[in-house]
């Protein structure tokens, strides 16, 4: 028997803990298996398909599932609904202006509002749009708009067993190659996320923005940025990158978002609200164009969608969100998770990232093909276990080819355990780890799933499924 250790201990120090207490509480369900067969049969085996009533811990995203803070409430009883103008919509635009340093903002009721609008004014048909891996929403949409996606990502990326401390980095030789072959008029913009969702929440480092701005500054080409997880990404910065230990995250975040052109963002992650978003440029043509459009689609542009409350509660969660110590207990608890799981020798992306645990569910179950939707079956299995709700990062998220209407097969078969914000305890973590221990110990059984119903867009929010027999 060894004696159990303190998170703190482990990492052979102190122990620390979360900069917040808890003033309201929500009751969750609790629920027996046969109820969970039902719930997940009538589902179609999609996690996205369950009622959350019948949910327990809800890993589904990370996306409009904080809690927000007193001060955040309490800002919502400050919103200013007037159709035009709303004071709101000015603290919002300084709060942006200040922590993430653009000039010119257009809000969005979340982040795929505003990767329509980027997407719609910055490329022009046939153009290409080179990124570090795709993001479901922000690829769909740049292809909408007539763009082509090439990934640029480094090749360790596509490897869950390469531990590089910044993973979600572009190659630069993988830019030079598509000037060489297209011209640099070819190219939209670079699409650079940071973190990199789909690889797992991981980091790009400053040396790799840097270089980009560089590069882009050579080929005359712009550099757009997805902020939705930047903040976390500042703090692997300060973590991990030589000569940022003593910045702060804001100073970090804020001198990044410096070498780029513009950026989209989905709030409803990195700024701690249930939803919101925005796109925000230095150029003033650009903006004008987001800011024409934007009242077809979304809004008048002092709104895009939003109620002014949700503009107040953003401001205030953009603040909240730079802090140290709250990033640092954000980021420790999916890394506690993290650790738990490599104890027992549980297959998945390395190094922990951000925002979830992404389980590799090609490691976990050999005896599927990617045909049998590995990750989708490891999904549905943990529901089954105890409720937990994770979601599919696989075959199924990646769609499919639109020239040639075949699967797209991504390297990368994950399950993805996502951390809310400030909502669920380390007692809570204990759980899921124990689960995903008991999945993993009986995963020889496991025969995977049919597709039995694929809608047109964005499949994995809405296909259903079948258990092989
Ligand atoms: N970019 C990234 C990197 C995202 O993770 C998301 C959403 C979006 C853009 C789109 O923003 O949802 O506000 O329209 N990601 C969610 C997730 C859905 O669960 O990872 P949105």
């Amino acid at each position: 028997m060894t004696t159990p250790k303190t998170f703190g201990q482990q990492l052979g120090r102190r122990s620390w803990a979360e900069p917040w207490k808890i003033k309201m509480v929500e009751p969750l369900t609790m629920t027996e298996r046969p109820q969970r067969e039902a719930a997940l049969t009538a589902a179609g085996y999609n996690t996205f398909l369950l009622r959350s009533r019948d949910v327990y811990i809800d890993l589904l995203t990370d996306s409009g599932t904080s809690a927000m803070s007193d001060r955040q409430w309490a800002g919502m009883m400050l919103g200013d609904e007037a159709y035009a103008g709303s004071e709101n919509y000015y603290h919002l635009e300084a709060a942006v202006q200040q922590y993430y340093g653009y000039k010119y903002l257009v809000p969005t009721h979340q982040g795929r509002g505003a990767e329509h609008l980027i997407s719609r004014s910055a490329i022009k048909p046939g153009q290409y749009v080179p990124g570090n891996m795709y993001f479901t929403t922000t690829r769909l949409h740049q292809e909408m708009a007539g763009g082509i996606f090439v990934d640029v990502i480094g090749d360790v990326a596509h490897d869950p067993q390469d531990r590089s401390p910044f993973k979600g980095d572009i190659d630069i030789s993988k830019l030079d190659a598509l000037v060489a072959k297209e011209g640099a008029a070819k190219i939209a913009y670079i699409s650079l996320a940071a973190t990199v969702n789909m690889a797992g929440g991981q980091p790009v480092s400053m040396a790799n923005v840097k270089a980009l701005r560089a590069w882009c500054d050579t080929h005359g080409v712009k550099l757009y940025l997805d902020a939705t997880r930047a903040v976390e990404n500042a703090y692997f910065i300060q973590e991990r990158e030589e000569g940022y230990a003593d910045w702060g995250v804001a100073d970090i975040l804020r001198d990044f978002c410096g070498y780029t052109d513009g950026a989209w963002m989905s709030a409803k992650k990195d700024s701690l609200v249930n939803i919101g978003g925005w796109v925000a440029v230095n150029e003033w043509e650009l903006f004008e164009e987001m800011r024409n459009l934007v009242v077809v689609f979304e809004g008048l542009h002092t709104y895009g969608g939003l109620a002014g409350r949700d503009m107040e509660a953003m401001a205030i969660g953009i603040k909240e969100s730079v802090q140290d110590a709250y990033i640092r207990a954000r980021i420790g608890q999916v890394r506690y998770l993290g650790m738990l799981l490599e104890e027992w020798g549980i297959p998945m992306m390395e190094p922990v990232g951000g925002h979830a645990i992404f389980l590799d569910a090609r490691r976990f179950y050999p005896q599927l093909t990617q045909d049998d939707f590995p990750a989708q079956t490891l999904a549905a299995e943990l529901y089954l276990d105890s409720g937990i709700r994770a979601m599919e990062r696989g075959i199924v998220s990646a769609g499919r080819d639109p020239k040639t209407g075949d699967h797209h097969r991504p390297k990368l078969e994950l399950t993805r355990l996502t951390i809310p914000r400030r909502v669920y305890t380390q007692a809570h973590m204990d759980v899921v780890a124990e689960s995903v221990k008991a999945v993993f110990d009986a995963r020889e059984r496991v025969r995977g799933l049919t597709m039995t119903y694929e809608p047109k867009y964005l499949r994995f929010f809405q296909a259903r499924f079948e258990p092989k027999a």
